[in-house]
């Protein structure tokens, strides 16, 4: 029996997959590669020594992905696959729908079609839009700040009316708070297209010269030093979460949501010092206004998914900076 990781060359799904061919799992990995690239399965390969299947096929193409399954005998789907740029979505919000939306649709109508209810959704924090209260629990309210928030929390809706239609559904919804970091390896890490949007990617580019000053959005926030303050969690945390959802599908009771954060907020001028530290690189910065759509303050408490997936965020934020700064070392540079 496999797992169907669906966008599994990208940065959760590829660490996910590591862990989940380490755990001893056979892994059967889909991407159309529109926002990755191939060479992410032989890193795989090589940081794990395992054999892993690849489908280069678009979720949108439902013809193929049915003779993945009629071909495969599969026990559960982890579901990354979709587009997940902010500022894109508000530009192309159709493009972002139909990509989402309408490949979500497809996989679980080809699930059912052979059998598989056992589905693990990668949902995010950004379903909770502003924050009702902190830290952020399971049942906080939900809203959507842009198009992509609101594909994920449409794929929230669409999959709880599905487990109330079929109580053989067994649905893990994971909302990640902000992934960051890279695998010990060296060998896998985020590939942001572009300039980054996200804060740390833009840092570690600011360190090592591509980028002149970090621009930190807001100082007026009401945190302890002004500045946005978000619940950082390392990517092989994160990655692991999966795992012990994986573990736990078999007793989850129809679908259930489960923050994967530390419970920790850091400011963005903790999370600069804190990459000083790790990287003995001084980054320069300039604190200009807020960015248009940002929260303020945003944290998780993950007691649920610690008590029920008997899952932790293990790795704290020194750990998070050094990978991250090891990855833009040896990214472009490392060969297979
Ligand atoms: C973090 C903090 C910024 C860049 C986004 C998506 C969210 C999720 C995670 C997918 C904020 C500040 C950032 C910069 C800065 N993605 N910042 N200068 O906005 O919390 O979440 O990524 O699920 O959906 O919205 O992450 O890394 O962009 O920002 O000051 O150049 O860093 O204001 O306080 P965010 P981020």
């Amino acid at each position: 029996m496999s797992i169907l990781v669906t966008g599994g060359t990208g940065y959760i799904g590829s660490h996910t997959i590591v862990e989940l061919l380490e755990a001893g799992f056979d892994v059967i990995v889909v991407d159309n590669l529109s926002n990755s690239s191939e060479d992410v399965i032989d890193r795989i390969e090589k940081i794990t020594g395992k054999d892993l299947s690849f489908y280069n096929i678009d979720l949108l193409n439902k013809k193929a992905l049915d003779l993945i399954f009629h071909e495969n005998s599969i026990e559960a789907v982890i579901h990354f696959a979709g587009y997940k740029a902010v500022g894109e979505s508000v530009q192309l919000p159709l493009k972002y729908y139909q990509n989402n939306i309408i490949s979500t649709l497809n996989m679980c109508e080809v699930m059912e079609k052979y059998g598989v209810y056992n589905l693990i959704f990668s949902s995010s924090a950004t379903v909770y839009g502003y924050p009702e209260r902190l830290p952020l629990d399971e049942t906080c309210s939900t809203s959507a700040l842009n198009p992509y928030g609101r594909t994920k929390l449409m794929i929230e809706e669409i999959l709880t009316d599905l487990s109330n239609s079929n109580r053989k559904w067994r649905i893990a919804l994971l909302r990640y708070f902000n992934p960051v970091g890279a695998h010990n390896s060296g060998l896998i890490g985020e590939k942001p297209n572009g300039t980054p949007n996200n804060l740390m990617p833009y840092i570690t580019q600011v360190a090592s010269g591509k980028l002149e000053k970090l621009y930190v959005f807001g100082g007026d926030y009401p945190s302890k030093d002004g500045t946005g303050v978000r619940d950082y969690i390392h990517v092989v945390d994160l990655a692991l979460g999966h795992l012990k959802a994986l573990k736990k599908i078999d007793i989850l009771s129809g679908i259930e949501a489960f923050n994967l954060g530390t419970g920790i907020g850091y400011s963005v001028l903790e999370v600069i010092e804190t990459f000083e530290e790790a990287s003995k690189v001084k980054i320069p910065y300039e604190i200009v206004s807020r960015r248009f759509g940002d929260t303020g303050i945003c944290y998780a408490n993950p007691v649920k998914a610690n008590k029920h997936l008997n899952w932790y965020a293990e790795r704290d934020l020194f750990e998070m900076c050094k990978s991250a700064w090891d990855w833009e070392n040896t990214r472009e540079f490392i060969s297979i």
